[in-house]
């Protein structure tokens, strides 16, 4: 595999590109030379209180090929607005970065439904309009000549282990693998590949946590030490047309890349011709091989206790 080739002519939308993991992923692709259309409403981190001027600002400073789109995305038509703008100042898109996300944490016994609603909204189905809006196009130009296009999905390995009190947030970002799964899929004849990232970086989500104990007192620390490029870099290796990886599901946490396992079965057992799946038969069955097999609940906060390596 080539080292990443120059963007030079490629067109990216990057979602919640204006902080954080996003906005190092734009300056990082627009390093390689490409366009970017930074798609961030400047929201808090648990959607509220939107704010234009963040997205104009890293535009302006950044300056030629990059515009800044700051509608909420979860609008109805905003994600193909944002396909729309990419098109108008670049003509064409060739990359998409699904990075925006928001964090509504709470126990399930006290979870609402508004909250699940508006962080579905955001963490999963923004995902899915942009895609859906975006890969049509993505398709005719890679007919056309055009090299295929590249999708990266920002997932959480929240999504993966579960944690305490994110039922949405875990759900959207599980939902969002599957969402890699299948667009990798459907988009492999045009060969536009759509691969997924579990990141681990400081940004002011982490600097937010409020730590419970000990255990999440030292994860905060941990994290806090842990720059954003990194994700960045995998990122944008992901966004070029160095590799054909498809369909896979990568973790980054400082200079640790990580490869995760994607759910298959791990335990098979028979059950006798005949035999009705009666509780006594259930249970001999299950105490079997498939109890070797099962999955502890620790959460991804508490498997991954080891100091980061920067
Ligand atoms: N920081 C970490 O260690 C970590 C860990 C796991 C997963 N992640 C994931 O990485 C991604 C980036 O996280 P971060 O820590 O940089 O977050 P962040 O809150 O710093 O940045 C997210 C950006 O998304 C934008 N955004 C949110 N909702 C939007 C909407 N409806 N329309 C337009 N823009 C919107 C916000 O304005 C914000 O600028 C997220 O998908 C997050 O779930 C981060």
């Amino acid at each position: 595999m080539s080292i990443v080739q120059s963007l030079s002519g490629r067109v990216a939308i990057v979602t919640g590109g204006a902080r954080g993991i996003g906005l190092s992923i734009v300056e990082e692709l627009h390093r390689h030379g490409a366009s970017v259309v930074i798609a961030d409403s400047g929201v808090s981190i648990a959607g509220a209180d939107p704010d234009p001027s963040v997205a104009a600002a890293i535009a302006a400073k950044l300056g030629a090929n990059t515009v800044a789109f700051c509608e909420d995305l979860t609008i109805a038509g905003a994600a193909e607005r944002t396909v729309q703008s990419a098109v108008k100042a670049f003509g064409a898109i060739d990359i998409v970065i699904n990075n925006a996300a928001i964090l509504r944490d709470s126990f399930i016994f006290r979870a609402s439904r508004e909250n699940w609603d508006q962080v579905i909204a955001t963490n999963l189905s923004v995902p899915f309009a942009l895609l859906a809006a975006a890969t049509p196009l993505m398709r005719e130009q890679q007919k056309n000549g055009r090299a295929p296009g590249r999708i990266v999905n920002i997932v959480s390995s929240a999504g993966l282990f579960g944690n305490f009190g994110q039922a949405a947030y875990a759900s959207a970002k599980a939902g969002l693998v599957g969402l890699t799964r299948v667009v990798a899929m459907d988009m492999s004849r045009s060969r536009v590949t759509c691969n997924a990232i579990a990141p681990f970086a400081a940004t002011r989500v982490t600097e937010s946590i409020q730590p419970a104990n000990d255990a999440q007192s030292a994860y905060k620390q941990r994290a806090l030490q842990i720059p954003a490029h990194y994700v960045a870099r995998l990122a944008t290796f992901l966004s070029s047309n160095a590799h054909d990886l498809t369909g896979q599901l990568f973790g980054v946490r400082g200079r640790e890349l990580l490869l995760f396992s994607q759910p298959r079965p791990v335990a098979r057992t028979l059950m006798s011709a005949g035999a009705d799946w009666d509780e006594a038969a259930l249970a001999r069955a299950i105490d079997g091989e498939l109890t070797a097999g099962m999955t502890d609940l620790s959460t991804d906060l508490e498997f991954f206790n080891t100091e980061p390596i920067v």
